[in-house]
């Protein structure tokens, strides 16, 4: 099939849903498909309308199977930077997005949509897996900061970037647009908000030095709408308290923080069998929940995400719409049976529109 016959084969069942969930008549919907059958013929592709932009990216979020904060999905604000030409304005809507997702810390979901891909060669990119994120480098006593940006740390350094060398560098923006090198940009460090972590009885853990940034903003995902993709649509929620207490801080090839946390505790970590990883998983993830909660930065504990999302399934069976999911990443790491979610099956088929991996 022909790519412009595979794009409007995409097109017409965006445009039908879109439109009837935004109670436009038959008629809008016809005139619509004239159009844009009219445009790709023309040119190979169409533009999305606003509307259709801001309520394709919506469904998107409500289609992505692996996100448990899926109740929120009708609130998600769209900054539409389609028109965008240079990398230092790419940078600057980056920076804005930062800033209004952050909102002081009541945290606002946001997705910025930069233009459309119709050639790869002309493609904006993002580099970076999250706008921020920790650096990591590799020294004597081992490696310090963030295994998981170890490779884009390097690649950043390759391009001139130096970071101050602390477990805790905001890593630079590196954005690229078509084939023109990639540039990279220092994120003011007014603009990302952070979190100490303390315990709310356990004194000691102040003694960890733990600190996390308040919004992830996962970068790396292309947004596809009605065949037509979006290579840089940088999105973001507010945490789950166990995206960072029970990943982020304790997986073996993150931070790897559960045999100091277990020494602050005073916990016997001989004998696997005392369930120390365990004891200090949990007060690990009661430091995080409370730090971000006295910080007045928004977070949600798994708990009450899972009440969420029970709310999210029942509205969407009320509408006829069936509830896709990904099991085994909706279930919380720390203690998942004590949720709906593990005793449930989700059918994992992927609906448009929706997020994508892309290649490095
Ligand atoms: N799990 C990722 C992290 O720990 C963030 C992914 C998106 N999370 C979210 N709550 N929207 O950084």
């Amino acid at each position: 099939m022909k790519v412009q016959d595979q794009l409007l084969e995409k097109a017409v069942p965006f445009i039908k849903e879109c439109y009837t969930e935004l109670g436009k008549s038959a008629a809008e919907i016809e005139i619509r498909l004239v159009e844009i059958t009219r445009a790709i013929q023309h040119k190979g592709y169409y533009e999305h309308t606003l509307e259709e932009l801001e309520h394709g990216a919506k469904m998107a979020w409500r289609n992505s199977n692996r996100c448990i904060g899926r109740l929120f999905w009708e609130t998600l604000t769209i900054k539409d930077a389609r028109h965008l030409v240079t990398e230092e304005q790419m940078a600057e809507a980056l920076l804005s997005h930062i800033e209004i997702a952050t909102n002081g810390g009541k945290i606002r979901p946001v997705t910025t949509i930069f233009p459309p891909v119709h050639d790869q060669s002309e493609a904006f990119k993002i580099w970076n897996e999250q706008l921020i994120r920790y650096a990591c480098y590799e020294t004597e006593e081992g490696l310090v900061g963030d295994p998981a940006s170890l490779s884009f740390t390097k690649q950043c350094q390759s391009l001139g970037w130096q970071g101050a060398g602390t477990p805790y560098d905001v890593l630079p923006l590196l954005v690229q647009i078509g084939e023109r090198a990639p540039r990279w940009f220092e994120i003011p460090s007014s603009l990302v908000l952070e979190v100490n972590i303390s315990h709310p009885e356990i004194e000691a853990f102040e003694q960890l030095k733990l600190q996390w940034y308040a919004v992830p903003i996962v970068s790396n995902m292309r947004l596809e709408i009605g065949g037509i993709t979006y290579p840089a649509a940088p999105f973001n929620g507010w945490y789950m308290g166990t995206e960072i207490g029970a990943r982020n801080f304790a997986d073996a090839t993150r931070y790897n923080m559960l045999p100091r946390v277990a020494s602050v505790m005073g916990l016997d970590t001989r004998r696997d069998a005392s369930l120390w990883k365990d004891r200090a998983l949990v007060e690990l993830n009661v430091a995080v929940l409370y730090s971000y909660q006295k910080q007045g930065v928004a977070i949600v504990d798994h708990h009450t995400a899972a009440r969420q999302f029970q709310r999210f399934e029942e509205n969407e069976q009320k509408i006829g719409r069936d509830v896709t999911g990904d099991w085994s990443w909706l279930i919380p790491p720390l203690s998942p049976a004590t949720t709906h979610v593990f005793h449930q099956h989700y059918d994992n088929e992927m609906k448009l529109p929706n997020f994508f991996y892309q290649n490095e």
